[in-house]
């Protein structure tokens, strides 16, 4: 397999940071109501591709804001192992809290399916989940997130903002395409 070459930017870092504003207010005005004026959230963000994402995410959100992390890791390369292996659940409390995850990216769906039983155990006072990217798989009908960032409508891997390739150009400022994916 050729070694793959960055692609094309198909989000940049200004169209990401008036992405992540918006959905930021979006949030604001849901959770205000939904916790009767209380105003808050916590944001499960699952590492380590959503790390920028829910960095800047955060900072959007005008309520009492607390952040968890959770690590989720599936990927090889280009495809899912088909497993997601979790760690740091242990030691996560939700319980009566407002509880958002934060992702990166959801394609199949497996990593999101897989991580919402272990917090639901935990009685969170409601689950929702936030992703950067809709991914192709998402438009043909898997999981549908309760916040999309951006939809990818054709087949792609991605990286930047996070996102990466065998751990690697996480620090791209825009999200990019990676040639040769489909190898
Ligand atoms: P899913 O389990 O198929 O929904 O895939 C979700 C996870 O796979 C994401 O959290 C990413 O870590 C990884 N992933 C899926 N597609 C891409 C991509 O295009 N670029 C980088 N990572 C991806
Ligand atoms: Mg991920």
């Amino acid at each position: 397999m050729a070694k793959p070459s960055l692609g094309p930017v198909l989000f940049s870092q200004k169209q990401i940071a008036s992405r992540v504003y918006t959905l930021g207010c979006q949030i604001t005005d849901d959770y205000r109501k939904m916790t009767f004026g209380a105003g808050q959230v916590t944001l499960v963000g699952v590492m380590k591709g959503s790390i920028m994402f829910l960095a800047d995410l955060a900072r959007e959100i005008e309520l009492d804001v607390q952040i968890e992390l959770v690590r989720a890791e599936s990927y090889h390369g280009f495809a899912s192992t088909g497993t997601v292996a979790f760690s740091g659940l242990a030691h996560l409390n939700l319980t009566g809290r407002h509880v958002l995850v934060v992702e990166d990216i959801i394609d199949s769906g497996l990593t999101v399916q897989q991580l919402l039983p272990h917090l639901q155990h935990t009685q969170p006072a409601s689950l929702a989940v936030c992703t950067l990217l809709g991914g192709y798989r998402t438009s043909l009908g898997a999981l549908q997130p309760d916040y999309v960032g951006f939809q990818l409508t054709e087949k792609a891997f991605v990286v930047g903002y996070g996102l990466d390739y065998n751990n690697q150009y996480r620090n791209l400022p825009d999200i990019r395409i990676l040639k040769d994916a489909e190898e």
